[in-house]
């Protein structure tokens, strides 16, 4: 358990709960997500947060049965923030009242001060400009305040668009301070946690110094493998296991041959040459492809390759000479991704095998230093430990590999074509100079033949689509703009270098309302 000065977010189901953690820990704050179902009275004196934020949520809570906090939220002295959803809750439950419908307002919106108030607490230096800017998404409204609350602002669908009891420290807003669509949504959170008497004590140099301390401290004398896939979040791990116990880790890498072009050879010689940390390259591809063979449902392909993976470790961690431990670059996302759909408030969309496939059977005990960090944390931490820029500014692959970017059957003919065409585009995108300036990029190849004409001759070969997005966290995401002469180039190129391809699409979806990956 760490250390550091704690602020609870309790989660109501908002697809964004994730971006007020974010916003927090670039303020160097820690915070921690609970879905509200998993806390009672007991539980929150037991987390001790200093101060409390309420989430958005998608339920109403004129509903009977609808989410509640722990009434003890408000009952700690500590400074509670309740935002859309969580501001209904406060009022809900400290006696105010909450009308359904009929108020909807989504998107952007202005706030304008309330007679004789200016902002002040966690509204100081706004209104600079006579309004505030922010991004509402909610259908029903406050109608009454609780006792003790007053207001600070009204926009012309929220009347208590900005509340606040100065005396017990509790405030509320009815838009989302944490998305960017609110500009000054940052200066509201650092307002709170300022106030709330955080003094940023959460810093990358702390973190890695911690994170060795505790795995030595969870591992003592014992051995552990870590399966390395090549992408950031494992290698990172493997890094910083590796300098907290040296030899007594040894990394796995399991080719499932699903990976991309190349992908095993430099992932062996980074870590064998470059780190000298033992390795055992495991060449699994016929056992991983047997399994997958006629299997087109993308959750069973998720859930066969997250089962094998775990068979494949259990087999080298006794080949390792009875390694009890494994190690795994999970982050924090996954973390509550995971916690939500097993029993969170928010919908299910994906599972993502590093957590939630593990099978009681597998006779490992977890260690996962990354378990609370976000992305961009894990690549500060990676520049901390002195990793090759090269490595750290990877685009993220997903642990089931291609199997993902086959929509329907997956087979070697494809596999060996996508391998190509993901190739062609990346050079692309490099050439360009445009690798850093995406998120992730590849290249899916669709089950559908299509006809064309090359030479003389009709072909009737696969279409591929291409995939590049912008993001901050693989949350939300925007597709690339790429010109048009790019993507011509670029479409050019994979038609006549890669043989069985004859048609080339590019996906404008952004997420959401699709995902990045195409399954
Ligand atoms: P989606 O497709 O959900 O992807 O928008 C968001 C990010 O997660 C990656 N991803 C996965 N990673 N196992 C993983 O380890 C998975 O099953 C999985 N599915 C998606 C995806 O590549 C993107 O970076």
């Amino acid at each position: 358990m760490t250390q550091h000065q704690r602020l609870l977010i309790i989660d109501f189901g908002s697809q964004v709960t994730q971006l007020i953690a974010r916003r927090l820990r670039e303020l160097n704050v820690y915070c921690e997500i609970h879905p509200y179902q998993s806390l009672d009275d007991a539980a929150l004196r037991a987390l001790a947060p200093q101060a409390v934020i309420l989430s958005g949520g998608p339920d109403s809570v004129t509903r009977p049965g609808s989410p509640r906090a722990p009434q003890a939220v408000f009952e700690m002295g500590v400074p509670v923030f309740g935002i859309c959803y969580g501001q209904q809750v406060m009022m809900a439950q400290l006696g105010g009242s909450v009308e359904a419908g009929h108020h909807a307002e989504y998107g952007r919106a202005f706030v304008t001060p309330a007679p004789g108030h200016s902002g002040d607490g966690i509204f100081a230096g706004l209104f600079a400009a006579g309004r505030e800017e922010v991004w509402m998404s909610h259908g029903d409204r406050v109608t009454a305040l609780a006792p003790g609350f007053e207001v600070i602002g009204t926009s012309p669908n929220a009347p208590f668009a900005m509340i606040a009891d100065p005396a017990r420290s509790f405030y509320a807003v009815q838009f989302h301070p944490e998305v960017h669509h609110t500009p000054n949504g940052r200066v509201m959170l650092e307002n709170f946690v300022r106030m709330a008497g955080f003094t940023g004590d959460w810093t990358m140099a702390g973190y890695r110094d911690e994170a060795i301390r505790r795995i030595r401290e969870q591992v003592g004398g014992g051995k552990v493998i870590c399966g390395l896939s090549g992408g950031v979040d494992s290698s990172v791990a493997a890094v910083l296991i590796h300098e907290a116990i040296g030899d007594q880790l040894t990394c796995v890498f399991v080719d499932h041959g699903l990976l991309r072009q190349g992908e095993a050879e430099e992932v062996v010689a980074m870590f064998r040459d470059a780190y000298n940390i033992p390795l055992v390259h495991a060449d699994e591809s016929e056992l991983f492809l047997g399994a997958l063979e006629g299997v087109s449902d993308p959750e069973v392909k998720r859930k066969t390759i997250g089962r094998l993976f775990i068979d494949v470790f259990q087999k080298h961690a006794a080949e390792v000479g009875g390694a009890e431990y494994l190690a795994q670059g999970t982050l924090y996302p996954d973390v509550i991704e995971s916690v939500s759909f097993t029993g969170g408030p928010s919908v299910t969309i994906k599972s993502h095998h590093n957590v939630g496939g593990l099978p009681e059977k597998m006779g490992l005990k977890l260690v996962e230093p990354l378990r609370e960090l976000f992305k961009d944390e894990v690549r500060a931490l990676g520049r901390e430990l002195g990793l090759p820029e090269k490595f750290i500014g990877r685009h993220p692959f997903p642990g089931p590999g291609l199997a993902i970017r086959c929509p329907g059957e997956i087979t070697r003919e494809k596999l060996e074509i996508l391998r190509q065409a993901d190739a062609v585009f990346i050079d692309q995108i490099r050439r360009h100079g445009l690798y850093d300036e995406i998120w992730q990029a590849f290249v899916a190849i669709l089950p559908v033949r299509t006809v064309g004409v090359m030479g003389d001759g009709r072909t009737y070969d696969f279409a591929c689509a291409l995939r590049a997005v912008t993001s901050v966290d693989g949350m939300t995401a925007d597709y690339y703009p790429f010109s048009h002469a790019f993507l011509g180039e670029t479409a050019t190129r994979i038609i006549n270098e890669v043989k069985g391809i004859n048609r080339v699409t590019y996906d404008i979806t952004s997420k959401p309302p699709g995902t990045i990956e195409w399954e």
